[in-house]
């Protein structure tokens, strides 16, 4: 007989009193005081990437104008400043993730790489022909294509766990593809396309009573609910800066020591050498053994500073905030005659994917572009969840603390004209 799962939610309340001052808040964001086409902003595309404060600004020009040099190479003043930045900042995302070492946060250039590097490290030398790899139905692009490659090159196989109308996993059925074959889990923590916030700590439980390493795809979850990688005791932990409020072209791959320690380096270079001769390179120690050639100095420095003034604010209040406004937002939406939501489990995080009866989403963005409201539609980099739902793509407005009520109802309006137009 199978055991029955119930869904354990890691989700805040909804905030309704909570203290928060959004218009502090957004006095920080320099981006938002922009009109566009004669319209306030109002910037709902913040899964595709969130705007930076002025603190994050200003440190990528400071950088540059002050402190600009190469890391772990020059015995001189600039050279030893930058790499105690560089360093100063793996220190901050230990941190902010609550992992046990420093040695386990390796820089990337983002969320994908990180995938990347695990699934040809590590997959690499431990996948064989046959082993099976689980992922979700609700992967981003990233968290598929990486091992489907692998498992095309390996000989292995792809297990996906089925989701509901909801949007929710089935537990029931993940229980069932854990088997003796399996040899990887690969998951989201918060899907892009449905906002919906897995029970990951569950999923790492049971995955880890078939002795099977877990990796989360935390692209869409660091900027919204705290995370801590012991708690999870996930193996594996990705996330890109810019959703981080960070710049772009740098990200994070946290893993467990003992796995990392046992990985073969994924690109060859600079950095990550003790000594090389013809006959054998050695390679250095953690982390630099996966960081060849020169790194993104000034993106690691302004994704530090991303991450303090994050934790300036505190990732509870935000989470709570933002479910507030996402319930706000539901209501807002649901009100609207032949809108319907795509992505309504019971734990999410601030993402409205919607379709409107009749009018594809690529016009309704349109349409709401010239009211300046800035949502992304399209299939979000996640095609079998649009399959899943029978859609081919959906309008979606995804949220960050910095956005209010008021621009909800924006949108509300912004998508009762698309109908008018196009009715
Ligand atoms: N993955 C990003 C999004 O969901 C780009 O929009």
């Amino acid at each position: 007989m199978r055991a029955t799962h119930e869904l354990t939610l890691p989700v805040p309340t909804p905030g309704t009193n909570v203290a928060f001052d959004v218009d502090r808040v957004r006095k920080d964001f320099p981006l938002l005081r922009q009109q566009v086409h004669g319209k306030p902003l109002v910037y709902l595309d913040n899964a595709a990437t969130s705007q930076k404060p002025q603190v994050v600004i200003d440190t990528l020009t400071r950088y540059y104008a002050e402190e600009n040099s190469n890391v772990h190479r020059g015995v001189h003043f600039l050279s030893e400043r930058a790499t105690e930045a560089h360093e100063a900042a793996r220190a901050n995302v230990r941190r902010f993730l609550n992992a046990a070492d420093t040695r386990e946060v390796i820089f990337v250039r983002g969320a994908t790489e990180g995938i990347n590097l695990v699934a040809q490290s590590y997959g690499r030398t431990h996948i064989k022909p046959g082993d099976e790899i689980i992922i979700s139905w609700m992967e981003h692009h990233s968290n598929i294509v990486p091992w489907q490659m692998l498992c095309e090159d390996k000989g292995a196989v792809l297990r996906v766990i089925p989701i509901n109308d909801d949007g929710e996993v089935l537990l029931d059925e993940y229980e069932r593809l854990l088997t003796p074959r399996t040899k990887f889990v690969a998951l989201v923590h918060v899907s892009n396309a449905l906002g919906t916030i897995n029970p990951v700590k569950q999923m790492i439980e049971m995955a880890h009573r078939q002795r099977v390493p877990v990796l989360l795809d935390g692209a869409q979850a660091v900027a919204h609910l705290p995370v801590d990688v012991q708690e999870l005791d996930c193996d594996f932990y990705v996330f890109s800066g810019h959703k981080v409020l960070g710049p772009t072209g740098i990200g994070i791959l946290y893993g467990k020591a003992d796995f990392l320690e046992r990985m073969p380096p994924y690109q060859g270079g600079g950095d990550m050498i003790l000594s090389v001769t013809f006959e054998k390179t050695r390679y250095n120690t953690l982390p630099y053994k996966f960081e060849a050639g020169t790194p993104h100095i000034a993106g690691v420095v302004g994704l530090g500073a991303a991450i303090d003034y994050l934790q300036g604010i505190g990732l509870d209040r935000i989470a709570a905030y933002e479910q507030g406004l996402l319930a706000y937002g539901t209501d807002v939406l649901s009100a609207i005659p032949g809108l319907r939501l795509i992505g309504t489990a019971r734990g999410k995080a601030g993402v409205l994917s919607f379709v409107l009866e009749g009018i594809h989403a690529h016009d309704i963005g349109t349409v709401l572009d010239q009211q300046g409201v800035a949502i992304r539609a399209g299939h979000h980099c996640a095609m079998p969840v649009m399959q899943r739902f029978g859609v081919p793509a959906t309008a979606r407005a995804s949220l960050a603390f910095y956005n209010t009520r008021g621009e909800l109802d924006a949108l509300g309006r912004a998508i009762r004209k698309a109908i008018e137009l196009f009715s």
